[in-house]
């Protein structure tokens, strides 16, 4: 007597039913993964160094006019600028993805390397992804000093 044909097994469940659910869930998954990251950084950008910061002082003969000086303002780089008219100051934290954004002083403008990110001389954006312009910083003369981070 020979044996019965072996029946094929039946196929393993699978979690998914079929191919169009399959591309469903995993389209669903990289659609929240873009989500969450849309949300950080569009409603939580560059996290503010001036709520707990202590001012940041130095003399203001080590700025001459036309000159930047690198700072750390709330333990984050920052960058006071002097013009013939004004100081001003700037978190150096591009409000993109938090990358190190660098002064051009050729060009008067901020350049970010990640993304191309670009601001003007007033920290707002001039062109690439960056949703919201640089922080400011209040920067005064006090006592022929420079103070960065006292409400003026
Ligand atoms: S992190 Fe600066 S442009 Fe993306």
């Amino acid at each position: 007597m020979s044996e019965p044909a072996s029946q094929p097994k039946p196929a393993k469940p699978s979690a998914f039913t079929s191919r169009r659910q399959f591309i469903q869930v995993g389209l669903a998954a990289v659609g929240a993964a873009w989500a969450g990251v849309f949300v950080q950084t569009r409603l939580f950008p560059a996290q503010s160094a001036t709520a707990e910061a202590k001012p940041v002082q130095f003399p203001l003969s080590e700025l001459p006019v036309g000159d930047t000086k690198l700072i750390t303002y709330g333990g984050t780089p920052a960058i006071v600028l002097r013009t013939p008219e004004s100081l001003k100051a700037f978190s150096l934290i591009c409000t993109h993805l938090g990358c190190t954004v660098e002064w051009q002083t050729g060009e008067n403008n901020f350049y970010c390397p990640c993304h191309d990110g670009r601001f003007d001389q007033f920290g707002e954006v001039i062109s690439g992804p960056p949703p919201l312009p640089l922080e400011a910083y209040p920067v005064k003369i006090v006592d022929g000093n420079v103070v960065v981070g006292e409400e003026i």
